[in-house]
């Protein structure tokens, strides 16, 4: 798809199929890492077809790490053993935040240095929250006005940290244990709400004791990683858009299969169901630590739900999609404590009030949230993703119960962690 591309979106009369999703993208960044770090070769099969993850594995390459991709979306990646190489230019992250914050830790304990940097919109996201704990490890980083990209770290030889994350991120988490692994000592990472745990999890998969406790992890420098076979579970995150247009109808029956159910992500199954969805699970099983099942989604009238504290935060993701289903729900949806949607891809709260508004709902912008109020028809309007992957994606949803036809403008930016969105979205909207 070319920059500045546009895809139509015709409303649907409803929702209905059995679909598969590609690899999810936090796990697919944490084993293209951990698999780099590993000592022989790992096999990751439905890795992410996002432009994110293949920003992980473009600066895996510059630091020296061999990789291969095969057909089928898997990537075969030669372990390192630790000690990646010097890259010969600035790592490129793209738009991905996961990238530039997971990577750092890794480059902090490499004796030598490197820059990272990114496009405009990760140009423009905090980095301190990562730079903070790295520094009192013992990194040398330096950054633009002191918190923004591009980063320049002097990794070397680190020290263990006591650390309290400030804010709820599982990339600030990941980082940390990351840079754990090098340091001299114990790091004890502790955050405010327990956020997804795939870092933890992945470090398991790869052989890495670690002992958690409450909101707590503890891991020892010095382990060793082994290289895994393992298939990447389907994004949860992506599913999010397809179980929401399934919520927009009455009857609609949608089925996705080896879907990630990690309890850590997957809170939007039960606010779905509080919004009214008939929602199974089945077919559980594990796949090196993570939980993977078939979701059957059933839409029935939606009422309505609010979001706030913890919820907001395992649901951050999602947040932007359930905003976008919000007016055809009954009584609306209210969403506090979500001000971490302001420094995402995008402004995330004010690209889903003005886009919403665009179409004619009706919403009430918070600092930390939005208030949207039930039972309103929608048309179609032209909305910009402001080069945003999850407000092109809402926003496809939200136009399918519009009156009339909607533009995304910038679609392409979907891409950026789900190429293949909108055809797969033509398939299950019945017109
Ligand atoms: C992610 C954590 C979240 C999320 C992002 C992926 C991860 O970011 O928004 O899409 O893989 O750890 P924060 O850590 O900034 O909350």
């Amino acid at each position: 798809m070319n920059l500045g591309s546009r895809v139509r979106v015709r409303p649907a009369g409803n929702v209905s199929g059995s679909i598969r999703l590609p690899g999810d993208k936090s796990i697919s960044h944490r084993y293209a890492m951990l698999s780099a770090l590993a000592e022989g070769k790992s096999r990751l099969e439905n890795y992410s077809t996002g432009a994110d993850c293949a920003s992980t594995l473009g600066c895996l390459r510059q630091l020296g790490v061999a990789w291969e991709k095969l057909p089928g979306n898997v990537v075969e990646i030669q372990g390192s053993g630790m000690k990646l190489a010097a890259p010969g230019n600035p790592l490129d992250c793209g738009n991905s935040g996961s990238t530039m914050r997971m990577l750092s830790g890794i480059l902090a304990g490499q004796a030598f240095t490197s820059e990272l940097f990114g496009d405009e919109s990760l140009s423009r996201r905090p980095m301190a929250r990562i730079i903070r704990p790295l520094t009192a490890m013992g990194a040398g980083i330096s950054a633009r006005e002191g918190d923004r990209p591009p980063l320049h770290i002097r990794g070397g030889r680190l020290k263990a940290i006591d650390y309290k994350v400030p804010v709820a991120s599982a990339q600030v988490k990941s980082c940390l244990l990351f840079a754990g692994l090098f340091a001299e000592g114990e790091t004890r990472v502790e955050e405010p709400l327990r956020t997804r745990d795939h870092g933890e999890v992945a470090l398991r998969a790869y052989g890495v004791e670690l002992a958690r406790q409450g909101n707590a992890t503890r891991i020892r420098g010095g382990q060793k990683l082994h290289a895994v076979d393992a298939r990447v579970p389907g994004d949860l995150s992506s599913a999010a858009f397809f179980l929401c247009a399934a919520a927009l109808y009455p009857g609609s029956q949608l089925v996705i299969d080896t879907l990630l159910m990690n309890p850590t992500r997957a809170r939007l199954l039960d606010i779905l169901i509080s919004l009214g969805v008939h929602i199974s699970i089945l077919q559980l099983e594990e796949q090196h630590g993570e939980l993977v099942g078939t979701v059957q989604a059933e839409g029935h009238e939606l009422r309505s739900v609010e979001l706030a504290g913890a919820d907001s935060a395992a649901l951050i993701d999602e947040i932007p999609v359930l905003a976008a289903i919000a007016p055809y729900t009954r009584d609306g949806i209210r969403i506090r404590d979500a001000r971490e949607l302001r420094v995402k891809e995008s402004d995330r709260i004010q690209a889903v009030a003005q886009s919403l508004r665009a179409m004619g709902a009706q919403v009430e912008e918070h600092e930390d949230g939005l208030t949207i109020p039930g039972s309103q028809k929608l048309h179609g309007a032209e909305i910009d993703s402001r080069g945003d992957h999850r407000i092109a994606m809402a926003f496809a949803v939200a136009a399918l119960r519009a009156e009339g036809e909607t533009q995304i403008v910038n679609a392409e930016a979907a891409a950026v962690s789900f190429p293949s969105f909108f055809q797969m979205l033509d398939q299950v909207a019945q017109r």
